[in-house]
């Protein structure tokens, strides 16, 4: 499918995980795609890969988001799909009984400041264009408790959710939308480096799915295209889940 032919999609995040799916998907739906990541060689290498436009961004830094979204209007006149994805789930960030202040607030600037100075940046744009689409990358742990604490990590979650409404709430009647999505446990790098350290945890989640199994990338990637394109035009200011059933569950299939 072409659906966002000529748009140009901001992705953060870019070099890995779900935001590198969603490059190459967005990029097969016809988008201009800015490839945003604090790694330059994984973030240029997608860019590369989809002809898209690398720029270096660490998140948490405000004028290089704004320079981020300048470059991308800059480059291909507009700015109409926003994924803001970067996001970081560190180990010190565990059970807030040992879960230190330092190691909180670097989990909430990037994960949370970070998706509030890019919506601050997009939205001009967008309200220029009386047009767009804003996706912000939540989790299904902002819906639901674990006893497998990340404090830092639930709380920013939960952030972006409320955010993301009230955004989607504000801008409505200026043509845009604000969604936030939110994955189920994902295999990706992040997930991947967490459980190989302790195999334990991920058998603890594992049985929680209905579908018996993590979401690949490329299920989120669909999602985000959905969310992009004016096939969700009427879908905003949701918690966008997709989760395999997770949050809808209570007793799993054997
Ligand atoms: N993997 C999962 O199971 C899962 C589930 C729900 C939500 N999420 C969320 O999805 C998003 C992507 O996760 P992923 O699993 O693809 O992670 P990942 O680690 O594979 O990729 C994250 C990317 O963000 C970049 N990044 C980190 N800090 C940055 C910063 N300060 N500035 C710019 N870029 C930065 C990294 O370089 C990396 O390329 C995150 O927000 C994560 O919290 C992941």
């Amino acid at each position: 499918m072409k659906r966002l032919e000529g748009r140009t999609a901001v992705v953060t995040g870019a070099g890995s995980g779900i935001g590198l799916a969603a490059v190459r998907r967005l990029a097969a739906e016809g988008a201009h795609v800015v490839c945003g990541d604090v790694d330059a060689s994984s973030g240029k290498a997608a860019a590369d890969e989809v002809g898209g436009l690398f720029v270096q961004v660490d998140v948490t830094d405000p004028e290089q988001v704004e320079a981020l979204f300048r470059t991308a209007f800059e480059t291909y006149g507009s700015v109409d799909v926003a994924f803001n994805n970067a996001g970081i789930s560190p180990p010190d960030d565990d059970s807030i009984l040992d879960t230190g202040l330092e190691a909180w607030k670097r989990v909430q600037e990037v994960n949370l400041t970070s998706v509030f100075l890019c919506c601050k940046a997009a939205i001009p744009y967008m309200r220029r264009q009386g047009k767009g689409s804003i996706i912000n990358t939540a989790s299904f742990v902002a819906r639901m408790g674990a006893a497998t604490s990340q404090i830092s990590y639930t709380a920013s979650k939960g952030g972006v959710l409320a955010m993301s409404r009230e955004l989607g709430v504000q801008f409505a009647r200026e043509g845009i939308r604000v969604n936030a999505l939110c994955p189920g446990p994902v295999n990706t790098p992040l997930l991947r480096e967490l459980f190989a350290k302790d195999p334990e945890r991920a058998a603890r989640r594992l049985v929680h799915i209905p579908v018996g199994r993590f979401a690949e990338p490329e299920e989120i990637a669909a999602a985000v295209a959905f969310l992009a394109s004016d096939d969700s035009s009427f879908v905003n200011a949701t918690d966008f889940l997709v989760d395999g059933g997770l949050t809808g569950a209570y007793v799993t299939p054997l």
